[in-house]
């Protein structure tokens, strides 16, 4: 299957320190989960290169070059290699790439050389394994194997020539504005209008400090395009070879007020992300037992609150329910939904408990009730079958979903015992609050329900699931003993009018496409009736990977509010021209 290729340049501006790497993994997951692939180009962090820099000029008036290069571009190295453990703390499959390994060629002198080559064809065949390359921008190595650089911006450079190379559909460059302004909006007291799209020229003549006219010239010179874009926005600028546009004015998108329902594992991971984009979010609320522990955690008293009663007094935007499934949860996800208000639910004992409920509760309101973090944690199993669905029939439907049993099962294959495995699974915030859940095969049984429903829009008719037991521990590290893995694998399969389901262990050979998923991880297999297939994987459990998911449904809530907006504007907007045409008319 042919999918698409995001260029995704991160830089200085929007990458300040290591504080901002969860939002750039919040960016790339964004695509990640529309099923694209994505090479990642990084700058320095903040103003790493300028400091570097002073140190060469500390020792050296006219510091040698060649080690002037080799120093500056450690700052693109440690943004890469840590932008690649952010992403593996989220759970998305990830690998930084050196640019020798992708003999990214160069030529020119050793501060401002031009990229020659590329092999875009390993770039591919990475992608087969890792969704998400991380590739440090502005340098790359000469025919004799000297680093050199390509000049000041050069990442934007990188960004665009493997955009090209790769044939990317999308090339983004991430900066700390919402694209290209006819002057600079940060001056006080200016209003000047945000293009939508430019050509090359006009590019050059308004973006030198934007993008480097060097990344421009490369556009210009191939006929390719790309965006200037700031984080979790749904519009940008466009250069390319078409003519200049101005865009609309966009109304301010204000902060939602988010209420989170629960502060444990995974509500506690979106509140601290919450805290960190005020620009997107404002904390609201809390639901909690005990006030105390979570006041020592320093949530501020205002936000806390114990009783239900408390939590529907309020008025939120939107609501997150991290929540076992209860009574409370139930209650107050139809209650916010009935009032026209969007959830976003990690819960998903009461996505498939009360379905009925949660539909008919959407349907009278027009709120919308997203649960990606339901399933798979951050492997996105529910875009990728929604995706696969609108390519074609499915045919078949396997995945390893619960992490807590996958991590127990490799745990007891290297000699541990069920209980100890378990009771570390806990520890680590992989397991329900009831672990119960997870040794019956009852959460796999949910997950596969969620699944089904979406792959096919039917219930399953039947689910049978078998518990993991000291037996099915002993087969695991018997298993181990003879080279393959047991898995606990949840499978859908056609039966007389309908689909079934089935979360039975099973010896797995390492080469086996679901034996990817190691510890926590998570991984889903679909087959097409074409005979094509998909997998899709990511960390399974966790506070932070769940944490992606939730926050990827609250970004996408973003993004469509402010298109509702700017449609409600424009159409606003149209009716005054009519009104104003139908009043010229009518004097003349
Ligand atoms: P958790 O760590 O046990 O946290 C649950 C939170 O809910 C706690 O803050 C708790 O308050 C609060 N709470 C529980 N019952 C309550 C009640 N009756 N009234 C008010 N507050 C109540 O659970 P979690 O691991 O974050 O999981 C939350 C949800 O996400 C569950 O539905 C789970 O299935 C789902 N999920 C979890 C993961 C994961 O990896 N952990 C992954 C995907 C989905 P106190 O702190 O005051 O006790
Ligand atoms: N307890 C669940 C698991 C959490 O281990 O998979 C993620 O849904």
């Amino acid at each position: 299957m042919q999918q698409t290729i995001v260029v995704l340049k991160f830089g200085s501006s929007v990458l300040r320190s290591v504080d901002d790497l969860p939002s750039a993994v919040h960016e790339i997951y964004r695509w990640y989960r529309d099923g694209s692939r994505i090479l990642t180009v990084v700058s320095a962090m903040g103003d790493t290169t300028e400091r570097l820099l002073a140190q060469a000029c500390q020792l050296a008036p006219t510091p040698d070059v060649h080690a002037t290069a080799q120093l500056l571009a450690t700052g693109e190295r440690a943004s890469a290699a840590l932008l690649g453990i952010a992403l593996e703390r989220a759970g998305v499959p990830a690998r930084v790439v050196d640019p020798r390994e992708i003999g990214l060629m160069v030529s020119g002198s050793p501060l401002d050389s031009e990229p020659v080559s590329v092999e875009s064809s390993r770039l591919l065949s990475m992608f087969d394994e890792h969704p998400v390359l991380v590739l440090p921008g502005f340098f790359g190595h000469t025919e004799d194997g000297r680093l050199h650089l390509l000049g000041r911006g050069g990442s934007d450079l990188s960004a665009v020539f493997a955009a090209t190379a790769l044939r990317a559909q999308r090339c983004r460059l991430l900066k700390d504005v919402d694209g290209i302004y006819e002057s600079d909006p940060a001056v006080p007291g200016s209003r000047p209008r945000r293009f939508s799209t430019l050509a090359y020229e006009d590019a050059l003549r308004v973006a030198g400090p934007l993008i480097q006219p060097k990344a421009v010239n490369h556009l210009a010179v191939n006929g390719t395009a790309a965006e200037v874009a700031a984080l979790a926005v749904p519009h940008e600028s466009v250069v390319h070879s078409r003519p200049t546009v101005l865009a609309d004015r966009l109304p301010e998108i204000p902060a939602k007020r988010v209420l989170i329902l629960g502060l444990g594992t995974v509500g506690f991971g979106v509140y601290q992300r919450l805290l960190a984009m005020p620009q997107w979010f404002t904390p609201l609320g809390a639901l909690v037992r005990d006030r105390a522990k979570h006041e020592a955690a320093n949530v501020p008293g205002d936000l806390l609150h114990t009783a239900e009663e408390a939590v529907l007094s309020l008025d939120p935007d939107i609501v997150v329910d991290a929540l076992p499934a209860c009574g409370v949860s139930s209650r107050l996800v139809v209650g916010f939904l009935r009032r026209g208000i969007d959830v976003v639910s990690a819960n998903k004992g009461l996505i498939v408990d009360e379905a009925a409920m949660l539909a008919d509760a959407q349907r009278g309101s027009g709120a919308v009730l997203r649960f990606s973090a339901a399933v798979g944690g951050s492997a996105p199993m529910i875009e990728a079958l929604r995706a696969a669905a609108k390519r074609g029939p499915l045919i078949a439907l396997s995945g390893i979903l619960n992490g807590t049993c996958n991590f127990v099962l490799e745990r007891c294959a290297h000699g541990a015992a069920l209980m100890d495995a378990l009771a570390e699974a806990q520890a680590l915030g992989f397991a329900e609050a009831d672990p119960s859940e997870d040794v019956s095969g009852r959460d796999a049984e949910r997950k596969l329900r969620i699944l089904a429903e979406v792959a096919f829009g039917q219930r399953l008719l039947s689910v049978k699931a078998d518990p993991l037991t000291d037996d099915i521990a002993a087969a695991a590290s018997e298993a181990s003993r003879r080279g393959s893995s047991l898995r606990q694998v949840s499978r859908v399969r056609r039966s007389h009018g309908g689909w079934i389901g089935r979360v039975s262990f099973e010896s797995m050979a390492r080469e086996h496409p679901l034996a990817i998923a190691t510890g926590e991880w998570n991984a889903l297999l679909l087959t097409q009736s074409d005979g094509r297939s998909v997998r899709v994987v990511g960390r399974g459990a966790g506070r932070w990977p769940t944490t992606e998911a939730v926050m990827a449904d609250l970004l996408e809530a973003h993004r469509e509010n402010g298109a509702a907006l700017k449609e409600k504007i424009a159409f606003r907007d149209g009716v005054v021209r009519q009104s104003c045409r139908y009043m010229t008319r009518a004097s003349t």
